[in-house]
């Protein structure tokens, strides 16, 4: 059969790598993909979130399988879009319906969701433009800090943590009144701050079974010891030691069980991965966040734990057949070290030119923000790539990357030495 990823940072290099693998892919092609993904398949220019553009492509090429790795076609309907095209609705998209997608493009209709099927989670409220005072007022009713989202995709930066009541009560008006972050900001969940460890479980469903895949942390904060500014994530590791099987168990009877069991009550079409994004308050967990689509860099470092073909596991999802299937894991653990460039989250400069990879030996290197010109690999954006080991246990994979980290070279690159810190 022949494959068509969407997508092009780091989450897609590892699953090109993964899907590559697999027995039945004749054809795979990476859309727009990057020097990373080329290594695996073929790249081809396209608008991604232009869905006839896509489609042309598709019946050119006979593609029978359209996998999405980044949230936006997701959240704007490119299942749908499929799903409803008189030629092509044969074809398999891997990823949810606009309808599932809601878990991440909106934050209001996730925490609405939860309260209908009792998934535990931080009590909350909704307000907009036309209720900003009895925001103020809610805001008055809760403890320190004060947790504000806006409820539409804001490419994670939406979320605002703030100490002091006043400041939560300006930033407020500020997202509502001012439209601080566009539409994503016209409704903003306000909730109530959890004090735990974070972790995330990604599971794999077809809308009735559903399949858990290993768990990993991701570092967000760009400095070391979880300090510093938000970044799309600065390393991962899998598997997370606190989340034992007594854990994984609550999360799978509270969370997992009652997500898939309501998506199907409410006849909402899931076809693809679900990232929760959990907070461990004393040992039980409450949901923080979903995510319609897998994590990077948690990809990562959960594909490379996977036996199985991971293909083999998406043909079964339009019949709804994954029961039928078991997923083998990797017992190693396995980290990732995003090397980014120097500035990022901030400003920073891009097509510095990358040495060294060549060099790096049991490792992978994932690639996210590169391309090449005239045979030279340059930087491309704030991540730039994903140094990704397996080893043992946590301590021999993070001991592979930081060596290997050592061959490679960019003008002022970064990247945190503490990944795993808090773990070990
Ligand atoms: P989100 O985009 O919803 O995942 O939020 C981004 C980050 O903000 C999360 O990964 C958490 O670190 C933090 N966060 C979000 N909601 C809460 C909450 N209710 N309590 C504590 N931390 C939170
Ligand atoms: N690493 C966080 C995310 O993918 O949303």
């Amino acid at each position: 059969m022949n494959v068509l990823l969407i997508g092009s940072g780091g989450r897609e290099h590892a699953f090109a790598w993964k899907i590559s693998q697999s027995k039945l892919v004749d054809k795979f092609y990476i859309a727009p993909g990057n020097p990373g993904t080329e290594q695996h398949g073929t790249n081809v220019k396209l608008n991604i979130l232009n869905f006839d553009e896509v489609a042309t492509f598709v019946k050119e090429h006979q593609v029978s399988m359209i996998v999405v790795g980044p949230e936006e076609p997701l959240v704007r309907g490119i299942y749908d879009y499929f799903k409803n095209h008189s030629e092509l609705k044969f074809v398999k998209v891997i990823g949810p319906s606009k309808a599932g997608a809601q878990l991440e493009g909106s934050k209001d209709f996730a925490k609405q969701f939860m309260m209908r099927h009792q998934i535990p989670t931080a009590t909350y409220q909704t307000f907009t433009k036309d209720t900003l005072y009895k925001g103020f007022q809610f805001l008055d009713t809760l403890k320190p800090p004060y947790v504000l989202k806006a409820d539409g995709l804001a490419a994670g930066k939406g979320v605002l943590i703030l100490n002091n009541v006043d400041e939560a009560k300006r930033e407020l008006a500020v997202m509502l009144s001012e439209a601080k972050f566009g539409d994503a900001g016209n409704k903003v969940v306000i909730e109530e701050f959890m004090k735990g460890v974070e972790c995330s479980v990604f599971v794999l469903t077809d809308g009735k079974n559903y399949k858990i895949l290993p768990t990993a942390k991701d570092y967000k904060r760009v400095g070391e010891g979880d300090t510093g500014l938000n970044t799309g994530g600065m390393g991962a590791v899998s598997p997370v030691p606190f989340a034992d099987d007594v854990f994984l168990k609550k999360v799978e009877e509270r969370i997992i069980k009652p997500t898939i069991s309501g998506l199907e009550k409410e006849q909402i079409v899931y076809k693809g991965f679900i990232y929760v994004g959990l907070m461990n308050v004393n040992g039980d967990p409450k949901v923080v966040e979903y995510n319609c689509r897998m994590g990077d860099p948690e990809t990562q470092v959960v594909l490379p734990r996977i036996k199985s073909d991971l293909i083999e596991l998406f043909e079964t999802l339009e019949t709804q057949t994954l029961d039928t299937k078991s997923i083998e894991i990797d017992p190693h653990a396995c980290v990732t070290v995003v090397m980014v460039s120097g500035g990022y989250p901030g400003n920073y400069q891009k097509n510095k030119v990358i040495h060294g990879l060549d060099e790096v030996k049991e490792s992978i290197v994932f690639h996210a923000g590169t391309r090449r010109e005239d045979n030279r690999l340059l930087t491309a954006g704030g991540r730039v790539c994903c140094i990704t080991s397996l080893g043992d246990d946590m301590h021999e994979a993070l001991k592979k990357s930081y060596q290997n980290i050592q061959h490679i070279y960019f003008d002022d690159f970064y990247y945190r030495r503490d990944i795993g810190f808090d773990l070990r």
